[in-house]
């Protein structure tokens, strides 16, 4: 059975250059058969994982392809996918180092190895979570517990309720995640000083109000729509001789920093006190994989430790004190077997390869009378085919025609398509495939 599992994944790998890049209506429709009433009677195993196969598999976007550029969507190399199937088939709970010795000291080790890889400071601590949300959740909890702790205040232990108050300071152009994380540690959504940004997205250094220790301040890494970077250089320095607390989105630009041509735009974020990325964005670990990281890793362990008498604890890092959840999937294993099959080079050439192929995607469509909207400085490229009604239309019928598939956005006022180049496999056959399919349809549509 498992065997046959493992055929139906290949299968599943073959066809995904060949079909289209979205899932049909019909096989849409057809998840119906899988959403019907429990039954009372066991089924045989096999015909469950072939029934999801024969009616779940078509009904999947081709994320593992490589003309998917929605959002900003990494693919899986094949280490990781390898890794995947072993940590499914071990089901260890990566807890505690006397559940799983393997997940706990690989997942240690790949956390180095990414605060090596993006340039942080040695000590660097952290945790492997879900995604760049809970990363920006996990070290925005380390600095609430920081700033506190200075005034004499246990916010694990007493709450915010009368708790000295925490300015927050983010870029106009904040990932709506890093809003979200503030809300859930009780900082507020809304409670934030929004600084002014540039055309890019970038902070407007010039705007920056007063810092001072009680401030926590969030820089971004790689804007989701233009992948801008703000001007760390200029703020970090005075920000830090401020005593703030810097905190640093990097769900995908930090990785910038793996690339001599690209590195010059993450100067200065290593002047931060916590950063988040991703793995399931460029280095192409596969979802779900996130991770947080903390100059002073002892503050997010204050803000994150778990005891309880059963709950055995030795001299070695626990994951559990590091991580919102107790119970937790190996994923820091898939993390090092990505690392550890691209190597420092690998990585770099993901970064850089897909880089060139956004730069082709704004050269293309430059020279077919496109309006780029964004300084195409990574993977992402913001294109306007004319007015906001006909730029969706564009995008809907992109789509519909399956070759690729691009999302839309409204960048400052603009509609646009977006194009985020963020898989390993995406070739330059892929990128002028889809830019024939795009042009095609934009003159299709007029
Ligand atoms: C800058 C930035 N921060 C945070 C996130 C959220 O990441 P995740 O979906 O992994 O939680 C994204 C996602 O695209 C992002 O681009």
């Amino acid at each position: 059975m498992i065997a046959e599992a493992a055929v139906f994944c290949a299968d599943y790998l073959a066809g995904v250059d060949g079909r289209s890049v979205a899932p049909s209506a019909e096989a849409v429709a057809g998840l119906a058969d899988l959403c019907g009433d429990l039954p009372d009677e066991a089924a045989d195993p096999l015909k469950i994982v072939e029934l999801l196969h024969s009616l779940g598999s078509p009904a999947t976007v081709a994320n593992s392809g490589g003309r998917y550029f929605g959002f900003v969507n990494g693919g899986m190399v094949p280490a990781a996918l390898g890794a995947a199937m072993l940590v499914s088939t071990w089901d260890q709970n990566a807890a505690f180092q006397v559940q799983s010795p393997v997940a706990a000291q690989l997942e240690a080790t790949a956390l180095r190895w990414v605060a090596e890889l993006l340039g942080l400071p040695e000590g660097t601590g952290g945790a492997v979570v879900t995604g760049a949300t809970m990363a920006n959740f996990c070290a925005l909890a380390a600095a609430r517990h920081a700033i506190l702790e200075r005034d004499g205040w246990n916010v694990e232990e007493d709450g915010l309720f009368g708790a000295p108050p925490i300015t927050v300071m983010v870029g106009d152009e904040v990932h709506s995640s890093l809003v979200k994380a503030l809300g859930m540690l009780g900082l507020g959504r809304r409670r934030v000083i929004r600084v002014p940004v540039d055309g890019q997205g970038r902070m407007r250094v010039d705007a920056l109000p007063h810092l001072d220790a009680r401030t926590i301040l969030c820089l971004q890494a790689g804007n989701v729509n233009t992948g801008a970077f703000d001007p760390a250089g200029a703020i970090c320095p005075a920000a830090r001789a401020a005593g703030a607390w810097i905190h640093v989105d990097g769900a995908f630009g930090l990785w910038a920093a793996t690339s001599d041509k690209l590195r010059d735009l993450t100067a200065g974020f290593e002047l931060a006190d916590s950063w988040a990325t991703d793995g399931h964005k460029w280095p192409n670990v596969g979802y779900d994989c996130g991770v947080a990281l903390v100059r002073d890793a002892r503050t997010l362990k204050a803000a994150m430790s778990i005891q309880a008498a059963y709950l055995m604890q030795g001299e070695l890092r626990e994951p559990s004190h590091y991580n919102p959840e107790l119970s937790r999937r190996a994923r820091g294993v898939e993390l090092w077997a990505a690392l550890r099959s691209l190597g420092r080079k690998g990585m770099a050439e993901i970064v850089e390869r897909t880089s060139a192929h956004a730069r082709r995607f704004a050269e293309g469509l430059r020279a077919a009378g496109f309006a780029v909207l964004n300084e195409v400085v990574i993977n992402q490229v913001l294109v306007s085919f004319g007015s906001a009604e006909r730029t969706l239309e564009v995008v809907r019928r992109i789509q519909e025609d399956g070759t690729c598939w691009c999302g839309s956005t409204v960048w400052q006022g603009k509609t646009a398509m977006r194009i985020s180049v963020s898989s390993w496999v995406t070739s330059e056959r892929d990128v002028e495939m889809s830019l024939a399919a795009m042009v095609r349809i934009v003159l299709e549509a007029s």
